[in-house]
């Protein structure tokens, strides 16, 4: 929503605790926008409430965990109105195969899907409160670009984040006639400690700081879906053009070259 941000604004903003959340909150702050940031680390949160205290306050919450939502709720309705809700909080679990285990496909689902839907839930009364008033009021939804091409090991975090895609795309239909606007986010590789785990090549990898810097951007631009880098992003939507085959060859090939370095690494 163009315009969005040409005021102070109130926002909500979950994955606060490091990162491209941790980014973004310090973005905001410096901007002079009001933010209350949600992680489960106490201590993390305390430390970013005093980067800026004036802008930040810490809201702590497991956002799989509906009784820790609850307060967050009763916390947005004193603290309102809420315009903005940045939900970002995200886990990347990687399934090896020879061992399969559906509870690394659960794990992703759960916090990625599962936990998002929660919040909105949460934060839905503030948006419309919000809206109500006549103010604009936007739920901004931190995907992903990696399930655009069907990675090795990623079945689990590619599932959620497709699906939480859909969602978001689905809830911006539902939620147009409201003027609640939905907004999705696709980074590429960004340098946080979810990627430092990360055994491969990381193509065109960019800092959580120019990560925040280029969503707060599209956000005040009124973008309602922001991606980047564009070459990763791209070269990523060309290959998922490909013919299936064609990407399936490709996509076993990158599987093999990848589990081979792994085993490599494992013996050393
Ligand atoms: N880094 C990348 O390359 C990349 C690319 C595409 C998309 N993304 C997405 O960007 C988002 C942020 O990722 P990041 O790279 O900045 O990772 P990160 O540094 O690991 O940050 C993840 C954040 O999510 C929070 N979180 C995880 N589970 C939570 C839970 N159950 N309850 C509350 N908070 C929870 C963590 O806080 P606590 O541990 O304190 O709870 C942390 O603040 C994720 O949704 C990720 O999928 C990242």
């Amino acid at each position: 929503m163009k315009g969005l941000l040409d005021q102070p604004v109130t926002t909500w903003l979950t994955g606060a605790t490091s990162g491209i959340g941790h980014d973004l909150a310090r973005e905001l702050a410096a901007a002079g926008h009001r933010v209350i940031v949600t992680g489960r680390r106490q201590q993390a949160l305390e430390e970013l409430v005093a980067c800026s205290p004036q802008h930040i306050i810490s809201a702590a919450a497991d956002t799989t965990n509906p009784q820790d939502l609850a307060s967050i709720g009763e916390l947005l309705d004193n603290h309102g109105p809420v315009q903005l809700a940045i939900l970002n909080a995200g886990t990347c679990e990687y399934l090896e195969v020879a061992e399969f285990r559906s509870s690394v496909i659960e794990a992703n689902i759960t916090t990625n899907v599962i936990g998002t839907a929660r919040c909105v839930e949460t934060v839905l009364p503030a948006l419309r409160k919000a809206r109500n008033q006549g103010l604009p009021a936007a739920l901004v939804i931190v995907s992903s670009s990696a399930w655009w091409f069907p990675f090795g090991r990623a079945e689990g975090y590619g599932a959620s984040k497709a699906a939480l895609t859909y969602f978001a795309h689905a809830l911006r239909a539902d939620l147009a006639a409201e003027g609640i606007d939905v907004v999705v986010v696709s980074p590429g590789f960004v340098k946080t400690p979810l990627t430092d785990r990360n055994d491969f090549p990381m193509p065109f990898l960019v800092s959580s700081s120019d990560a925040a810097r280029r969503i707060v951007r599209g956000l005040a631009r009124g973008h309602n879906e922001i991606h980047f880098p564009k070459r990763f992003t791209w070269t990523l939507k060309l290959l998922a053009a490909l013919p299936q085959g064609l990407q399936d060859r490709l996509a076993a090939s990158m599987a093999r070259k990848s589990n081979t370095r792994q085993e490599t690494l494992d013996e050393q």
